[in-house]
């Protein structure tokens, strides 16, 4: 029996947990994934390090699973967050092991499918000055080259002060050497937004003399934050940022991780969190799927664009145009467009005075149907979850979204039966999960609360399933 919610376009492993994408790396014309993975089922536990390759990011390939932990090893309760470099043409992996946490280094030999681990962990124990405060959390080491030395960054955080990225050097990569905290947050600060308790999965990114320091934030262990970001300057290894936003808003993408691919260009790709009681997910036998793969660009006011690469237009198929479309609030679903994966393009009119929108995957009644919802007078875009169902998550989604004068509204919308993700203007990107159960919940609607609005053009396409060619 197929699973209504299980999406078809977006990288997930046949069966079981997943989160976080690791060791991200274009290598001899393939895109290597790993990720955290759980082969023992729909829950998180003894992780190992999941594999696929990709030539084109759209179609993947299953291999066998990359990293085990090693009984009484280093990483005997979990082979946790790491990335992928080459040092000398060998493909070289820095991972966490657990317990306590630990950073392992790996090498290949055979294209990256098995890998070899450095009999002892490459740093054993956090720095002692941060040691005692960080409660044993130190993880998921980033790699680079720069300045004829390696560079680290660690995750971790200072008990009752913050999370903190941890900066370290090596000429080898076997020995490395404590700098100092990259940078630090501050639990008391509540602006622009709280960055919580404990910082993972770092990575730096250049863009010609600026850096952007992504990083993904708790506030408990299980009470997960999100992805946020700095830009800033990174110069005798002082980070010195100037702005600091939400890289993803809807709080289901975690733990990103990015990759510079061989054209240049920074992909990213996010550990989609599932937003259904943990049983549903047991019962499914999944849980956990990456976001699709998304490009990252630097903008002249230093935030960052998040955008789906354009390697994704392979997907479409049969496509639905409609050019000035008059809605007001009478007009209801859009009749003959129905079902479950979609990529939809939408340009509103500018200068729009009432709330309008788009309605994914509505029952003919329209008590089940998620919508994006653009509030003009209070420069922001919401989601909204309707469903009966007390076991799915149903809280709004707020992101703000400033349009210029004239600037007209553009979504763009990828619906895959569980996941929706939703790029708004090169401003926002949301990310969410819904799990309508109704036979009838596979319509889609445009809609405009009061007055009229136009929408001068909508495209409508229907995407195709990456497994099943
Ligand atoms: C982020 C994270 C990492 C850790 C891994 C364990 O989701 O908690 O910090 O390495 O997942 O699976």
């Amino acid at each position: 029996m197929t699973d209504p919610h299980r999406p078809q376009y977006h990288f997930l492993p046949p069966a079981n947990w997943m989160n976080d994408p690791n060791g991200l790396i274009q290598w001899k014309g393939q895109y290597h994934m790993y990720y955290q993975y759980n082969p023992n089922g729909a829950f998180h536990g003894t992780i190992h390090w999941g594999h696929a390759v990709s030539t084109d990011l759209v179609y993947w390939q299953h291999l066998p699973i990359a990293l085990t932990p090693t009984p009484d090893g280093m990483d005997e309760d979990g082979c946790w967050s790491g990335c992928a470099i080459i040092n000398n043409g060998i493909p070289t992996l820095f991972y966490t092991g657990v317990h306590p946490q630990v950073q392992i280094m790996a090498t290949s030999s055979d294209d990256m499918l098995t890998w070899q681990k450095h009999p002892q962990p490459v740093i054993s124990t956090p720095p002692p000055n941060i040691e005692a405060h960080a409660g044993g959390h130190i993880r998921d080491p980033f790699v680079w080259r720069e300045n004829n030395h390696w560079y680290m960054l660690l995750g971790s955080k200072i008990e009752g002060s913050g999370g903190v990225v941890l900066l370290y050097r090596s000429d080898d990569l076997l020995n490395w050497e404590y700098i100092h905290p990259l940078l630090a947050g501050d639990v008391r600060k509540k602006e622009p937004f709280w960055t919580g308790t404990m910082w993972e999965c770092p990575n730096l990114l250049t863009f010609g003399e600026k850096r952007a320091l992504i990083i993904s934030i708790q506030a408990t262990p299980n009470d997960l934050l999100g992805a946020i970001y700095f830009t800033g300057t990174f110069e005798a290894d002082q980070f010195s940022p100037d702005v600091q936003e939400r890289l993803v808003y809807g709080n289901y993408f975690y733990a990103p991780q990015v990759m510079r691919a061989e054209d240049g260009r920074y992909i990213m790709w996010g550990w989609l969190r599932e937003g259904r009681s943990p049983h549903l997910a047991l019962d499914a036998g999944w849980d956990g799927v990456m976001s699709l793969p998304l490009e990252l660009s630097l903008l002249p006011n230093g935030k960052l664009a998040v955008e789906p690469v354009p390697e994704l237009s392979a997907l479409r198929q049969e496509n639905y145009h409609f050019d000035d479309l008059q809605i007001t609030p009478a007009t209801g679903l859009l009749e003959n467009i129905q079902g479950d994966a979609f990529e939809i393009q939408v340009q509103f009119q500018s200068d729009l005075q009432t709330e309008c929108g788009i309605i994914l995957r509505s029952s003919s009644d329209g008590r089940e149907q998620a919508r994006v919802i653009y509030q003009p007078q209070q420069h922001r875009l919401v989601l909204e979850r309707l469903n009966p169902n007390p076991e799915v998550h149903t809280d709004n989604h707020i992101a703000p979204l400033f349009l210029e004068n004239h600037e007209p509204l553009t979504l763009r919308i990828f619906l895959d039966h569980s996941v929706v993700e939703v790029f708004a203007n090169r401003k926002i990107c949301l990310a969410t999960r819904i799990y309508p159960s109704h036979e009838s919940s596979n319509h889609l609607g445009v809609f405009a609360e009061d007055g009229m609005v136009k929408i001068t053009s909508l495209d409508i396409w229907k995407l195709k399933d990456i497994w099943h060619e």
